[in-house]
């Protein structure tokens, strides 16, 4: 599995810093406020789990599941709610907990939708933007972030090297190096 990252782009200590102060912001933020954490199924996964660990406050958590990609690296432009949340989001001061914005059709679609539920508040909390430098136009999987449903338990984010992708997009009943096993 370590095998197919060509470089780490985000050490595992990097995203124990980074979440520990996205969790004090949100403390701040959503002081005496009605939080309700809504992770993207399944890629916000992880991320959510530890944010919520380090925000200090009463909160719900519930999910969604949205498709996207199936098993390539370019965003499909169709998007599908595939799991709905449990309860109504009138009251709430809804954060959704995402792991990564490409091209951003995905979350466009599902505040568009959410909006119309009338939440007090409606906020976006990403771990990565592909509009930012360190990302941009790379491949990403682990902590959460998956290719063909794999590499999602790497404890940090890395780059996937392409023939990994190229060989699964020739071949995609083969068997694949990380992917076969
Ligand atoms: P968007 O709709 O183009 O913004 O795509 C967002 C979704 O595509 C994310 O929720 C991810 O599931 C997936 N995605 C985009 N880029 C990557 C990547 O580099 N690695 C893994 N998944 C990605
Ligand atoms: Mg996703």
């Amino acid at each position: 599995m370590h095998d197919d990252i060509a470089e780490i782009l985000v050490t595992e200590e990097e995203i124990r810093a980074k979440i520990t102060e996205l969790g004090e912001q949100i403390t701040r933020d959503y002081q005496d406020k009605n939080l309700q954490l809504l992770g993207i199924l399944k890629g916000a996964v992880p991320f959510i789990g530890d944010l919520a660990r380090a925000i200090n406050l009463p909160l719900e958590i519930d999910y969604m599941a949205i498709s996207s990609y199936g098993n390539t690296t370019q965003s499909s432009g169709v998007v599908r709610i595939l799991k709905d949340l449990e309860s109504p989001l009138e009251q709430k001061h809804v954060l959704i907990v995402e792991d990564i914005v490409d091209s951003g059709l995905t979350l466009h679609y599902l505040t568009d939708v959410l909006r119309q539920r009338k939440p007090r508040s409606l906020r976006i909390c990403t771990l990565l933007d592909k509009g930012r430098e360190r990302v941009k136009a790379q491949f990403v999987v682990g902590y959460g972030l998956d290719y063909a449903q794999r590499y999602r338990n790497l404890p940090y984010i890395g780059v996937l090297k392409p023939t990994v992708y190229l060989e699964y997009l020739e071949n995609p009943q083969g068997q694949h190096k990380g992917l076969a096993e």
